[in-house]
């Protein structure tokens, strides 16, 4: 079949799998060219959230750049006759097919990492792929979730808090810029959002590994989070959201205690930068200040996408010879620190005003953003033939 991109709103619907194939290979090139040095670095890797995003790249930093077994855990769609899969599902494809001459083992579950079914199926998967993880990532971003406790299901909100907010966004289907107006949130959906972005699902995954003996000596846990610029602040930071990642960050210090207690190991929340995924395309305002900020940190020469950020949380952060972890005032690990350089967040706030429906383009790096947009869904890559049929079940066969 031949492929070609349908977007809906602020999703593709459809994927191709060699242009996943091509992106996921890019990560793993740089990947290889970092190798975390030192001797003490991850040997088995546990990714939960592991084929799209940051997620995806945590894994390809963990094969590529410190030489270890992964285990991916994951939600996608898998390939019909005439239906594509979902992109994270060819992308894990694509991990598969690129390790697969590696010396190091790697396996998949594809399944609701909520839910209790899938964890048993990771801890029976864990157990056969040879023991107890030194390093667990914790990276998913779902709308919603069952709680396996009282089975009800809660969705995720992208409101403010307390009032009302209106701002400009970005109509990134027809590039105009318009203005968003957000009633504010219920407390039931402050609480729904929590439910599922909160650290809950995060704490249940730690003691479950804990009791099951999969968690090495020394073990590091790490999950997600966002904090953001001025401008996003009432839809993001203060909002459902931001409340969300407060409880996860707050829950981040218990499980730092767990696991110092339980296996001399330890817990951080790393503050990543804002890059185009499919979780952040969702958001209001977000795309149009992931282009503006794209175009302030290309001239800074400090721009990053997932795969740079997570090879400096390995290399200058978690793994590295002083042995130390920088962190800021609240134990949190901020990757976000060139984003959020102050000259850097001047400059959003000075331009920001300004821009319009006209200067786009001009004013921000939106062409680039569009590009990384489709990128996610392994389209618009170049060395790609998009004129070539291909094989939707088995993609990589012929390779
Ligand atoms: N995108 C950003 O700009 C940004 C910035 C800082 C922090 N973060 C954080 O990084 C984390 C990952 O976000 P992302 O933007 O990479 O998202 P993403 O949408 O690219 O990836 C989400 C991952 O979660 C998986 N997933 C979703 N629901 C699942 C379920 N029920 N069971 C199993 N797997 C499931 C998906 O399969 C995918 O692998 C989030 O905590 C997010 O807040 C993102």
């Amino acid at each position: 079949m031949i492929v070609k991109p349908r977007i809906k709103g602020f999703v593709c619907i459809t994927s191709h799998p060699m242009g996943c194939l091509s992106s996921v290979k890019e990560q793993a090139d740089l990947a290889v060219s970092n190798q975390v040095s030192i001797v003490d670095k991850p040997k088995r890797v546990l990714v939960i959230g592991a084929s799209t995003g940051y997620g995806l790249s945590s894994r390809i930093a963990s094969a590529f750049s410190a030489n270890a077994d992964t285990l991916g855990v994951y939600f996608e769609r898998p390939p019909k006759e005439e239906k594509p899969a979902s992109a994270g599902f060819y992308n894990s494809m694509a991990f598969n097919e690129l390790t697969k001459d590696l010396s190091t083992k790697h396996a998949d579950i594809n399944g609701d990492a909520f839910s209790e079914e899938c964890k048993t199926a990771v801890i029976e998967k864990a157990k056969e792929f040879g023991g107890a993880f030194d390093l667990v990532i914790y990276s998913l971003a779902s709308p919603r979730r069952t709680d396996p406790k009282d089975g009800k299901t809660y969705r995720a909100c992208l409101k403010p808090i307390g009032a009302v907010y209106k701002n400009k966004t970005l109509d990134t289907d027809k590039g105009e810029i318009k203005e968003v107006v957000l009633e504010p949130a219920t407390p039931d959906d402050i609480e729904s959002t929590q439910k599922v972005m909160g650290g809950d699902d995060w704490m249940l995954w730690t003691e479950l590994l804990l009791k099951e003996n999969l968690l090495a000596t020394g073990c590091t846990n790490i999950a997600y989070s966002y904090i953001g610029p001025e401008v996003t602040q009432p839809i993001y930071r203060h909002g459902t959201i931001g409340m969300a990642k407060e409880h996860l960050e707050k829950t981040g210090h218990s499980i730092n205690e767990i696991m110092r207690d339980n296996c001399e190991g330890r817990a951080f929340v790393s503050v990543n930068k804002a890059v185009v995924t499919q979780a952040s395309s969702a958001i209001p305002v977000v795309p149009l200040y992931v282009s503006l900020l794209f175009k302030i940190m290309h001239q800074k020469g400090t721009h990053e996408g997932c795969i740079e950020q997570i090879i400096r949380l390995f290399n200058d952060r978690l793994y590295h010879e002083k042995g130390v972890v920088d962190v800021d005032e609240s134990g949190r690990i901020r990757l976000d620190d060139w984003e959020m350089d102050p000259i850097v967040q001047s400059e959003i706030i000075d331009s920001w005003g300004e821009i319009t429906s006209d200067n786009l383009r001009e004013r921000t790096n939106f062409d680039e953003y569009q590009k990384e947009f489709l990128k996610l869904f392994g389209f618009g890559i170049d060395g790609v033939d998009y004129e070539k049929e291909v094989d939707l079940i088995s993609p990589f066969t012929a390779l």
